[in-house]
């Protein structure tokens, strides 16, 4: 959460961080701001309550030309969203300037200990206090980088920071714990910012700051320390991402062109990866360890959110084709209970950002505990990526939209790869596999099939959007993506959502079903679809409205629900991959219909990087 951005070079700064913070909006959009050092050697700074967009109207007319400066959007932690909460911060005399990405914990203790010695605070923000600790610092020091590095030193919690003071308009002081940063490296100039996006327009080639380590930025040197003054010679690494890849490429918004690309990052997730005549699959980032995954006496898929749904549905692959018992669960959860962890089990991470900051903590105190660890992570270089022993990269591209799409059936896809390749060497037989290989490369186009259905599902949304509550029913596989399906509907339309197992119904959410409730079945053509069927009728006996996701070769169903979608049929272990994707639709025609930003939903934002 919270955007990052800095340069200093020679160019003018100003357009470079605005542009650079457009591509971070996906963090926080609450508020933005930035500083720099003026023409005439003053520090100065510009900041508004609302999005990149206020900002840069703000700054219009001011003709700024600055060869130093910072920006930041911001995801409200301490402090309601406005203008003197903003970033960047700064001390007294407003030379000193920060923007701060995390939490400073212990900013209370700090703060008492400043009010004694005379500073005063403007904003109820942790980050004033730690701008004030570098300023006390640095009155004593005289050195901007050891004033930093001191200051941090006192500080508990996490931060992305960059700071920048007019008395030396050469240096930018950036540093890292728990919130990414990453360095960027051009000619006569360099950048920071809290993830590469905001940073490819200007540079491919980036520095990736790791926990407790800092850097003193000039615009020809990159000299990195750790926050206990020890020197680290960092690699520069080159970052293959396009430009297109972060566009809307003609799409009112990001979100709907991720759900389109899902035939092409479903792609891009099998590519190289399947070995079809020996029906199993090959994932380079686990070599070396496969046979130790595979004598696993016990997995557990660590997650949150979207990532977390995707995460269950792997537990019953698993469980299925390796006979493995699997545990999912939530990261928050998993790393303040005291997990009982052994060199025996392995622990799976799964994030699209690969920067949650729950997921992270809980893979550091898998790692203290000797259990194998590996990654499913869409961001590449990412911390999650980067700490895990060994991993498999999903490849969906980047996703902007705040509502996980794309990365969710990328996922679920590496799962099933994983699940292949772990059950080979268990129980599953050559000839299904050869047979989940088949289905798997299928389903690129069965996705393109379902995505003709877009105009029929936005007719349908035309019946919703008045709705205030929401239920999803599915059995075994579906469950998770009725939780999915849920959790699209909640975060971009705001409308309440529950998904629950089918048959759970019955103990408890049946009581809210009357003719104002609607409820999405996922009642694909499987082994428990009567079941689904009898469930299905109980809605109908109470008048509840009914949405029914089923085969295409389903016509009964029919008469019994009001609307139904039809898409093509797959291995149960794979319907999540279809299944979700009329719901991601659904989701987003309900929301634009009540006039939401669906890339821009209202208090979230797409990488957590505080708990
Ligand atoms: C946020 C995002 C979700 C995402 C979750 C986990 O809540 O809005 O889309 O599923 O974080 O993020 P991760 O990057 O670890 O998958």
């Amino acid at each position: 959460m919270c955007g990052i951005v800095g340069y200093i070079g020679a160019q003018n700064c100003i357009p470079m961080l605005i542009n650079g913070l457009k591509r971070l909006e996906y963090r926080g959009y609450d508020s933005a701001g930035v500083g720099f050092i003026n023409s005439n050697n003053e520090a100065n700074n510009i900041k508004v309550k609302g999005k990149v967009a206020d900002l840069e109207a703000a700054i219009n007319g001011n003709e700024l030309e600055c060869r130093i400066g910072i920006g930041h959007t911001r995801w409200a932690t301490h402090g309601i969203p406005n203008q003197i909460n903003a970033h960047p911060h700064s001390n007294k005399e407003n030379t000193l300037l920060l923007i701060h990405n995390g939490i400073i914990e212990n900013y209370s203790v700090i703060k008492q200990s400043l009010l004694k010695d005379g500073y005063e605070f403007k904003s109820e923000t942790d980050t004033e206090v730690l701008v004030n600790l570098i300023d006390k610092t640095l009155k004593k020091k005289g050195d901007l980088f050891q004033a930093v590095r001191f200051a941090l030193n006192e500080v508990e919690g996490t931060y992305g920071i960059a700071v920048m003071h007019q008395d030396y308009p050469d240096q930018l002081v950036v540093a890292k714990n728990g919130s990414p940063l990453v360095i960027g490296i051009g000619e006569n100039e360099n950048f920071v910012a809290s993830d590469v996006n905001a940073l490819i327009a200007y540079t491919s080639k980036v520095i990736y700051l790791e926990d407790h380590e800092m850097a003193l930025v000039t615009k020809d040197r990159v000299k990195v320390k750790t926050i206990s003054d020890e020197k680290i010679k960092k690699e520069i690494q080159e970052v293959k991402l396009t430009l297109s890849e972060i566009s809307k490429g003609g799409y009112d918004y990001f979100m709907l062109k991720e759900i389109m690309e899902q035939p092409e990052s479903l792609r891009n997730s099998l590519r190289g990866r399947l070995l079809e005549k020996e029906g199993i699959s090959k994932l380079g980032g686990l070599t070396g360890y496969i046979d130790r995954i595979a004598l696993s006496k016990r997995i557990i898929i660590t997650a949150c959110g979207t990532s977390w749904h995707a995460g269950l549905v792997g537990e019953y692959m698993i469980e299925q084709y390796c006979n493995i018992p699997v545990e999912v669960e939530y990261a928050s959860e998993f790393r303040y209970r005291n997990p009982i962890l052994s060199p025996d089990d392995t622990v799976i991470f799964i994030s699209q950002s690969g920067e949650t900051l729950d997921s992270l903590a809980a893979l550091k105190e898998t790692k203290r505990r000797g259990a194998l660890t590996i990654g499913l992570v869409n961001a590449v270089g990412s911390s999650i990526a980067r700490e895990t022993d060994c991993g498999v990269y999903l490849h969906a591209g980047p996703e902007i939209g705040v509502a996980s799409t794309k990365a969710f059936t990328s996922q679920v896809i590496v799962l099933a790869l994983l699940t292949l390749l772990i059950g080979r060497r268990r129980i599953t037989s050559p000839q299904d596999g050869v047979q989940i290989i088949k289905e798997l490369k299928s389903l690129p186009e069965k996705v393109e099939e379902i995505l003709k259905l877009n105009n029929q599902i936005e007719k349908i949304a035309e019946n919703f959007v008045d709705a205030d509550n929401f239920l999803y029913l599915g059995r075994g596989y579906n469950f998770p993506v009725a939780l999915e399906g849920a959790l699209k509907l909640k975060e971009i339309s705001y409308i309440h959502a529950e998904g629950y197992p089918a048959a759970e119904m019955k103990h408890g959410p049946i009581a809210l079903i009357d003719e104002n409730m609607p409820v999405v079945f996922l009642a694909p053509s499987d082994s428990v679809y009567d079941k689904v069927i009898s469930n299905i009728e109980e809605v109908k006996a109470r008048g509840g409205r009914l949405i029914a996701i089923a085969s295409e070769n389903d016509h009964k169903i029919d008469g019994l629900v009001d609307y139904s979608i039809k898409i093509p049929n797959t291995l149960r272990m794979l319907m999540p991959i279809l299944n979700v994707i009329p719901l991601q639709l659904l989701s987003y025609h309900i929301a634009v219909k009540k006039g939401l930003n669906v890339d821009q939903p209202r208090n979230l934002a797409k990488s957590v990087t505080v708990e």
